[in-house]
């Protein structure tokens, strides 16, 4: 039984896609990593008064929870009956530096968290398979009908290669490198970017199968010049991405001149992450002194946030 001042922290990370969204719906291979600069963290701790949750999206009693948030309650409640725990008398509070609805993985990240901070409350072992289990839930709530990389990625620890349907490949992201991350500020537009992407694929198949076939080999490529340690290579493949993303009709203006303003920069590449018409853009660099040049510029160029993320050895610890 836990006293008042007691309390346990749940922690997980936000996730970038560095090559092959949109084409992973067709079956083409995508890279995703764990993104540790932006982290979430949850803290359950007794309190006498009803439950309540403490977070940016929702702050009140949990039995009065809005439908938007219904994701978290819901995991909440489906942990409490699990573990034969009450779920009356619990402090929740969410602290979260990933901006949702950018294609980072925020609802996933905040779910792999909170599920952490109640095992760790009740002083329950939990597996990473039943973790899985609870998010993918909570992301089905959230999402509709999620690829389930999300929920993979801001849980674990390695960057994965993936191709839908089969099991995850984590590998090792040995280059030396930085990359940039920057937010536009706008509401990614996944939903509407997978629908629209689908219309082009029944109207143009051939063509749309072409674009989708070559971001495919181009994540194939990229995920050797990583093995390799070739950097510019890699940013060569980025830009070529997000040509072929345009392509999709998935990118817009504000993605394309943060994407231009990296390269002038210096950059050694730069594309859209996520599904596109808002959200992110990454922006590869060799050294931390560039990637600090080029995220100033992106800031004055109007990107709301930005953060630079380690590659390679120097984030794997
Ligand atoms: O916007 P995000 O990070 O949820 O990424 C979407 C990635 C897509 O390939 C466009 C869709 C998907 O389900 O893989």
């Amino acid at each position: 039984m836990k006293t008042l001042t007691e309390q346990t922290t749940g922690v997980a990370h936000g996730k970038l896609i560095l090559l092959g969204e949109h084409a992973v719906v067709y079956g083409e291979p995508a890279i995703a990593l764990p993104f540790k600069a932006a982290p979430v963290r949850v803290k359950v701790s007794k309190t006498k008064e009803p439950s309540r949750i403490l977070s940016s999206y929702y702050q009140g009693l949990l039995h009065d929870a809005p439908d938007s948030v219904s994701n978290i309650t819901a995991t909440i409640n489906t942990v409490c009956d699990d573990l034969n725990q009450s779920a009356d008398h619990l402090l929740i509070s969410i602290t979260s530096t990933i901006p949702p609805e950018r294609g980072m993985g925020s609802s996933a990240a905040v779910a792999t968290a909170l599920v952490r901070a109640l095992f760790a409350y009740f002083e329950k072992p939990l597996s990473s398979s039943k973790l899985l289990e609870y998010v993918d839930s909570s992301e089905e709530i959230a999402h509709g009908n999620p690829s389930g990389l999300d929920a993979r990625v801001t849980s674990g620890e390695f960057p994965v290669f993936y191709k839908k349907g089969q099991i995850l490949e984590p590998f090792p992201l040995n280059i030396s490198g930085y990359l940039i991350v920057a937010d536009t500020g706008i509401k990614g537009q996944t939903k509407q970017t997978v629908k629209d992407v689908a219309k082009l694929m029944t109207e143009f198949p051939e063509q749309t199968t072409d674009v989708v076939r070559s971001i495919g080999r181009l994540t194939v490529e990229a995920k050797a010049a990583i093995e390799n340690n070739e950097i510019e290579r890699l940013g060569k493949l980025l830009n070529q991405a997000h040509a072929h993303l345009k392509q999709l009709n998935v990118s817009n203006k504000q993605l394309d001149t943060l994407v231009a303003t990296a390269i002038t920069q210096g950059a050694l590449g730069a594309k859209l992450t996520g599904g596109g018409r808002g959200g992110c853009i990454i922006a590869l660099s060799g050294t931390i002194q560039e990637a600090e040049t080029i995220a100033g510029k992106l800031a004055e160029q109007g990107a709301v946030d930005t953060w630079i993320h380690a590659l390679g050895a120097d984030n794997n610890e």
